[in-house]
């Protein structure tokens, strides 16, 4: 381990080899893990090599995942974030130790060139260290919508006055996030993912105050969505680079991404993802037509917002409510 930094004291980001760092870590300490580990494809990270033999690459793999699971607490879960290929082996690797919950398909908006049956999504595995004691929120996400016209993108027929007024359940199909499409929003890593998309998994499986652990951090994007939602963050990365550009990203951040007393996910200016057990304090701060019919053109919008800013790489992502 080379160097443990408290970039605040709910934070810990540790310069080191996750693998190292988790073995000297005890038993049941942390509430969630995420990881989104090199997939062994030679992308151009700053200093590690991502090309490893392939037994020698899932023999590392199948020793992290089980250091994952031990030191996360028997209410906690564990995302392993990939390529399918890679998926197929790391689930075998979690069967062994936890309990199988869901497979997600992060359908992250791109268009695959070069090949017919590239992946066009990603997959998360969601397991539970223990079924039976999972912490576990059903969530929300807004009704889609035509984007010209603002009508609801599916036919509800006759049943629009039972929907929900913010928006359906989350199934684990994921089509409404997309990747970082813009250089102007990413840091020098070559893999970043989407802060919203985290925010998502930590709503899903979290309370407020609660650890969040991510043993390849990259350029800190779990502890982003960690520090805006008021959970704390231990991350690991082996490159120095990232891990300082991950501490530096934790000092601006605040824990902002709330209405009223509820934490939220926000996405420029639009809420992406609540948690179904907070829609009753919520309510009160949605303009909700008084006849549900009309929710096929109104869309049901907060009614003050206030934008607070944030770091140069997640602009308009979190807002307070006056
Ligand atoms: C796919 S990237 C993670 C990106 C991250 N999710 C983000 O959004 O920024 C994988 C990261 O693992 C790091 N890494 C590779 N081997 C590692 C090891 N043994 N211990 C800790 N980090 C490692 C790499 O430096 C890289 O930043």
């Amino acid at each position: 381990m080379r160097g443990i930094s408290t970039a605040n004291a709910r934070h810990t980001i540790i310069h080191g080899d996750c693998l190292k760092v988790m073995q000297s870590m005890p038993a049941a300490s942390v509430d969630i893990a995420f990881a989104d580990p090199p997939f062994n494809l030679n992308k151009k990270y700053a200093s590690y090599h991502d090309q490893r033999e392939f037994s020698d690459y899932l023999q590392w793999c199948r020793q992290w995942i089980h250091e994952m699971v031990r030191i996360t607490k028997p209410s906690g879960s564990v995302f392993v974030h990939n390529i399918p290929k890679w998926l197929t082996f790391y689930a075998q690797f979690l069967h062994e130790v936890a309990e199988f919950r869901h497979w997600i398909a992060w359908d992250a908006p791109t268009a695959p060139m070069g090949k017919t049956l590239q992946p066009g999504h990603y997959g998360i595995l969601y397991f539970a260290k223990e079924r039976r004691k999972n912490k576990f929120y059903e969530i929300r996400y807004p009704h889609r919508r035509c984007r010209k016209c603002g009508y609801l993108l599916k036919d509800y027929g006759g049943k629009k006055a039972k929907l929900h007024p913010f928006g359906p359940l989350v199934s684990d199909v994921w089509t409404d996030i997309h990747r970082i499409r813009h250089n102007k929003h990413r840091d020098p890593h070559p893999c970043q993912l989407p802060v919203h998309l985290l925010e998502r998994i930590i709503l899903m499986s979290t309370d407020a105050d609660d650890t969040v652990f991510d043993p390849f951090i990259g350029t800190g994007t779990t502890a982003v969505a960690a520090a805006r939602l008021g959970r704390r963050i231990i991350g690991i990365d082996i490159d120095k680079k990232y891990v300082d550009i991950t501490r530096n990203k934790l000092k601006q951040e605040r824990s902002v991404s709330k209405i009223g007393g509820t934490w939220v996910s926000f996405f420029r200016g639009e809420l992406i993802t609540i948690a179904d057990k907070d829609w009753e304090q919520l309510a009160s701060y949605f303009q909700i037509p008084t006849d549900m019919k009309q929710i096929d053109f109104t869309k049901v919008r907060p009614m003050h917002t206030v934008t607070a800013k944030h770091s140069r790489t997640a602009p308009c992502q979190s807002h307070l409510f006056s």
